[in-house]
C-alpha cells in the first residue's frame, strides 16, 4: 500500500533525517544572485590622467593587472617620498584603474552591483563616464549600483577608478595605495537580499537550545507584483539543515522591506576559540513561489560577557584575552590582500597560544574575519585613529566630520555577523580624550554602533588613566575601558574606576630585530629615552636586541607587561604591540630604519625569540623549550643564555658536556638565565619534570657557510594564480647549522607554473626591493615567496649563492 506524501509527512521525514536530503534540493534551484570575483584585466596608470573618465580613452598602453594591487610596495625606498619613513618611505601619488567589461548574461530586471573591499584612499569610480561617488576612507567596503548605467546593448561598459593617496602624511604606518583589496560583482534579481541584508543573532542560547534570531533587508522593485514569501534553514559545518522548517514570512507592498524570523537549533554546537564552530542562515526569497534570491550568512553560536572583577568568559567559561595587534601590511606583499598571506599569519598567531586579533586601527580586510571566525580567534574590531583632531596632517580627521557616521555604521553593517568579533573599538588613542569634546563625540559613536549591534560591547582604547583628565571616559558611554601601556598602574584601576570592566587594549611596544643579540641581557634599555632626546647607545646598523630587554620608554618589555595581566582577574585581557612587525613607524631609529620593531615576529614571519615566551607562557598541549642566543661568539667572550620552558620544573645546561648548572624559574619569572664564559662547541639544554628528561635542545657553533636549504611551509597549493608557498631560505654550514650572521645574497629563479612575487629577510633598515629576484639574507635568514598560475602543474624554485652550494625546491599545483 502506498501513502500520498503529504507535506506533513514529508516534514516528518525532514525532521527524522535531519533535512540532508533538502539540501542539495535547494541547490538545485538556481538563483539569479551571483557574486563574481571581479579582479581580473585591469588596466593601471600611475599618475593622474582626468580624460581616462572618458569611455572612449584609449588605455592600451596602460599596465594590465589583477587586483588586489598596492603600487607602493612596488616603488623604491627614499627618506623623501611623502609619506616619510613613518609610513614605509615608499612612493603613493595618484593613479588610475579602468576596465573594460561586458556582462556575461543580461535580463530583465537584474541588478548589477560593483563592491570594493577597499581603495587606499580618496576614491571616485565612474561607471561609463558616470560618477558613481567617492569614498575617502581608505579601509572602507562600500557599493555602488551600476544597473542604471549598464549598456544594455552589447557595447562594452568601462569602469574608472580614479585613486588619490597624493595628500601626505594621512598615515602614521605603511597604507599602501590602490586597489588593494578584492572587487566584486555582484548581479541580482528585482527582489532581493539587500547589500550586507542580514544580521544573526542569537538571543537565548543554553545547551539544549539556541534561538536564533535572523533580521533581514530586502529589496523589491517597485515593477515586482505578488506575493514575496521568505524563508530561512539554518545549516551545520557539514551542510545538514538543524532548524525545523519555519514558516514563510509573506510580504505585502513596499520596497524596502525589514523582517526578522526566529528560529531553534537544538543542542547547539558553540563557537569557541578552540572548536570555531560555523553555521550558516541561508535565506530563501520566493516571488509567487519563484526563487527570487538565495543569501549566505555564517554564524557562529557563543556566549561572552565581561565581569568587573573575573574578567571576560566565553562560553560560560573564563577565558584570558591573549591578543596581539596588527596593521594591515602582509610585509613583501603590502597591503594588497592575500587569503593565504593572511591565513599563514594567523597560524604562525595561533601556534604562539594567540587567541585575539585587534584590528589595529582600522576594519581589515573581510576575509581575515573570515578567517578568524574560521580559525579560532576573537576579534576586536576598530574603526578610526583619529576623530576631528588630527595625528598627520593629512588624515582623516579631514574627514571625519563628513563621513564618520557613515564609515563607522558601514563598518558594523558588513561585519556584525562574524562570531569572531567580540568588541566594536571607536578609536585609539584618540586625542579627544584629552578635552571636553570626548565628552559628547563618545556617546555619538557609541551611540550609532549601538543602532546596529546591542550584542557586543564598545570600547576604546584610552592612554589617560586618571578619571578626571579623561574625557572620553568620563562621557561613561564606554561598555568597557580599554587602556593602552601603562602598565604599572593597572593594579590600580579598580579604584580608580569603580565597577568598571578593562581590558589592556595595546601594550608592550618591546623593540627587537630577529637573531640580534646586545648584553648583558638583564638591562633593560628604554629607546627612546623620552621625546626628541638623541638615541644614546643604539648600534649603527639600527639593530636592536632580541632579549626581551628593549622597549619604547610608553611600553614595557613582554615580561613586565605580561606579569601584571597574568597576575590580575579583571583584566581580561591584553594585545601586544604588535604580532607582526609592520612596515613604517620604524620609532625610534632613523633612515634607513622603514618598518616597525615591534613584532614579536619579524617581517618575513620568522619569530622573535619573545614569541617562545608567549609560547610557553599560553599553550600547553605541547612542551616548550626554546634556547637562545646563537652559539658563534669570540672566544673569552661573556654570553647570556636564556631559556623559555614549560611543562618542567627545571632546565640544564651543559656547554661541550659540562654541567654549567639547573636553573627553574620563580613565581612571576618565565624566563632562566646563564652567564656563559664562550667556547666553540655544542650548549645542550634539558629540560625536566620530576627529574624526567622533557625536552632537550643543542645549539651548535657554526662552521663556515657552505649550502642553503630551501623549506616551503606548504609543497602542494591550488592552481588558482592566488595561493603562496612561503619559501624560508637558510644559509648552513656543512654540517646543516645555521651561520648566524650570514648574509649571502641570494638568487632566485622560478620555472613552471608559479612566479616569485616577494622576497624579504626581517631586516628594519634593508633598502633592498619586496619585488626582486633576490635577496640578501639577514641572520643566516630570507624568504621567496612563490604565487602559482592558474595552470595545475610544478613550480621549482632555485636559489643560488656565491660560494654556496646551491638548492631547489618543488612544488606541485592542483585546479
Ligand atoms: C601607540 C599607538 C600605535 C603605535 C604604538 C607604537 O601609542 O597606538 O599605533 O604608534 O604606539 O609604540
Amino acid at each position: 500500500m502506498r501513502f500520498p506524501l503529504t507535506l506533513f509527512s514529508f516534514a516528518l521525514l525532514c525532521l527524522l533525517s535531519s533535512c540532508s536530503s533538502s539540501d542539495s534540493e535547494r541547490e538545485a534551484e538556481p538563483s539569479p544572485r551571483r557574486r563574481m570575483s571581479f579582479n581580473d584585466d585591469w588596466q593601471f596608470f600611475l599618475g593622474d590622467d582626468s580624460a581616462a573618465i572618458d569611455p572612449a580613452f584609449d588605455d592600451a598602453d596602460w599596465r594590465t593587472l589583477r587586483l588586489p594591487h598596492d603600487w607602493s610596495i612596488e616603488g623604491e625606498f627614499s627618506e623623501d617620498n611623502p609619506a616619510k619613513p613613518e609610513g614605509g618611505g615608499l612612493p603613493t601619488g595618484v593613479a588610475w584603474y579602468r576596465k573594460t567589461f561586458t556582462l556575461p548574461d543580461s535580463g530583465a530586471g537584474r541588478h548589477v552591483f560593483i563592491d570594493f573591499d577597499g581603495i587606499y584612499r580618496n576614491s571616485e569610480v565612474w561607471i561609463n563616464g558616470h560618477s558613481l561617488g567617492v569614498r575617502p576612507n581608505g579601509y572602507i567596503s562600500f557599493r555602488y549600483d551600476l544597473t542604471p548605467y549598464l549598456h544594455a546593448d552589447d557595447r562594452a561598459n568601462v569602469l574608472a577608478v580614479r585613486v588619490d593617496n597624493a595628500g601626505q602624511p594621512n598615515s602614521r604606518w605603511y597604507s599602501g595605495s590602490g586597489i588593494y583589496r578584492n572587487v566584486w560583482l555582484v548581479t541580482t534579481g528585482p527582489a532581493y537580499v539587500d547589500h550586507w541584508g542580514t544580521f544573526v543573532t542569537t538571543p537565548q542560547v543554553d545547551s539544549a537550545a539556541a534561538q536564533v534570531e535572523v533580521a533581514i533587508r530586502l529589496q523589491r522593485d517597485d515593477s515586482v507584483t505578488g506575493d514575496l514569501t521568505v524563508q530561512t534553514v539554518l545549516l551545520d559545518a557539514e551542510g545538514n539543515q538543524v532548524n525545523e522548517e519555519s514558516l514563510p514570512s509573506t510580504v505585502v507592498g513596499g520596497s524596502s522591506i525589514r523582517l526578522k524570523q526566529q528560529l531553534t537549533i537544538a543542542h547547539p554546537t558553540w563557537w569557541s576559540v578552540d572548536r570555531p564552530t560555523l553555521y550558516t542562515a541561508v535565506t530563501e526569497v520566493r516571488l509567487d513561489g519563484k526563487l527570487t534570491d538565495r543569501y549566505e550568512t555564517l554564524f557562529g553560536i557563543r556566549t561572552f560577557r565581561f565581569d568587573a572583577e573575573k574578567g571576560f568568559f566565553l562560553n560560560g567559561q573564563p577565558l584570558k584575552i591573549l591578543g596581539v595587534c596588527n596593521h594591515h601590511d602582509l610585509g613583501a606583499l603590502g597591503a594588497a590582500v592575500n587569503t593565504r598571506a593572511m591565513e599563514r599569519q594567523l597560524e604562525i598567531l595561533k601556534a604562539m597560544g594567540c587567541n585575539a586579533i585587534r584590528t589595529a586601527h582600522n576594519p581589515p580586510a573581510p576575509e581575515l574575519l573570515d578567517l578568524c571566525d574560521r580559525m579560532g580567534f576573537l576579534v576586536m574590531d576598530e574603526s578610526f585613529d583619529m576623530w576631528r583632531k588630527k595625528k598627520t596632517n593629512q588624515d582623516y580627521h579631514l574627514d571625519f566630520p563628513e563621513w564618520h557616521a557613515r564609515d563607522l555604521q558601514d563598518m558594523v553593517l558588513r561585519d556584525r555577523n562574524h562570531p569572531s568579533i567580540f568588541m566594536w573599538s571607536i578609536g585609539n588613542e584618540i586625542r579627544e580624550q584629552f578635552d571636553s569634546t570626548g565628552l559628547t563625540i563618545t556617546p555619538e559613536l557609541v551611540q550609532l554602533v549601538k543602532d546596529l549591534d546591542t550584542t557586543r560591547p564598545v570600547t576604546s582604547a584610552l592612554t589617560e588613566n586618571i578619571p578626571e583628565k579623561n574625557f572620553i571616559s568620563q562621557s561613561g558611554a564606554l561598555d568597557v575601558l580599554g587602556f593602552n601601556y601603562k602598565h604599572e598602574a593597572y593594579p590600580e584601576l579598580p579604584q580608580r574606576f569603580p565597577g568598571q570592566k578593562f581590558i589592556a587594549t595595546e601594550n608592550n611596544s618591546a623593540l627587537a630585530t630577529r637573531g640580534h643579540y646586545d648584553m648583558p641581557s638583564d638591562s633593560i634599555r628604554r629607546w627612546p629615552e623620552a621625546y626628541n632626546v638623541p638615541l644614546k647607545g643604539a648600534n649603527d646598523d639600527w639593530t636592536v636586541s632580541a632579549y626581551d630587554n628593549v622597549s619604547a620608554y610608553w611600553g614595557s618589555t613582554h615580561e613586565e607587561t605580561w606579569r601584571v595581566i597574568k597576575k590580575y582577574p579583571f583584566l581580561s585581557g591584553m594585545f601586544i604591540w604588535t604580532g607582526f612587525d609592520y612596515l613604517g613607524e620604524p620609532i625610534p631609529y632613523p633612515w634607513p630604519a622603514r618598518s616597525s620593531y615591534f613584532g614579536v615576529i619579524d617581517l618575513a614571519g620568522f619569530p622573535k625569540d619573545a614569541y617562545y615566551l608567549y609560547q610557553s607562557e599560553w599553550t600547553n598541549d605541547e612542551p616548550v623549550l626554546h634556547v637562545f642566543p646563537h652559539w658563534n661568539w669570540k672566544p673569552g667572550q661573556t654570553v647570556d643564555v636564556w631559556a623559555y620552558y614549560n611543562q618542567a620544573d627545571e632546565v640544564e645546561l651543559f656547554l661541550n658536556g659540562e654541567s654549567l648548572g639547573t636553573r627553574a624559574k620563580g613565581d612571576d619569572e618565565f624566563h632562566v638565565m646563564w652567564r656563559v664564559p664562550y667556547q666553540p662547541g655544542t650548549i645542550k639544554a634539558i629540560s625536566r619534570k620530576n627529574g624526567e628528561t622533557v625536552l632537550t635542545r643543542e645549539i651548535h657553533t657554526a662552521g663556515a657557510p657552505a649550502k642553503i636549504e630551501l623549506v616551503a611551509d606548504r609543497d602542494r597549493l591550488t592552481a588558482d594564480g592566488r595561493d603562496l608557498s612561503f619559501v624560508t631560505v637558510k644559509i648552513l654550514d656543512a654540517d646543516g647549522n645555521l651561520v648566524p650572521h650570514a648574509d649571502h645574497l641570494v638568487q632566485f629563479q622560478v620555472e613552471g607554473e608559479g612566479e616569485l612575487v616577494g622576497v624579504d629577510n626581517g631586516y628594519q633598515a634593508s633598502m633592498e626591493s619586496f619585488k626582486a629576484d633576490h635577496r640578501k639574507a639577514f641572520n643566516g635568514l630570507c624568504l621567496a615567496i612563490v604565487q602559482t598560475t592558474e595552470n595545475a602543474g610544478t613550480i621549482t624554485l632555485q636559489a643560488q649563492a656565491e660560494g654556496l652550494e646551491s638548492a631547489s625546491v618543488t612544488l606541485t599545483t592542483k585546479n
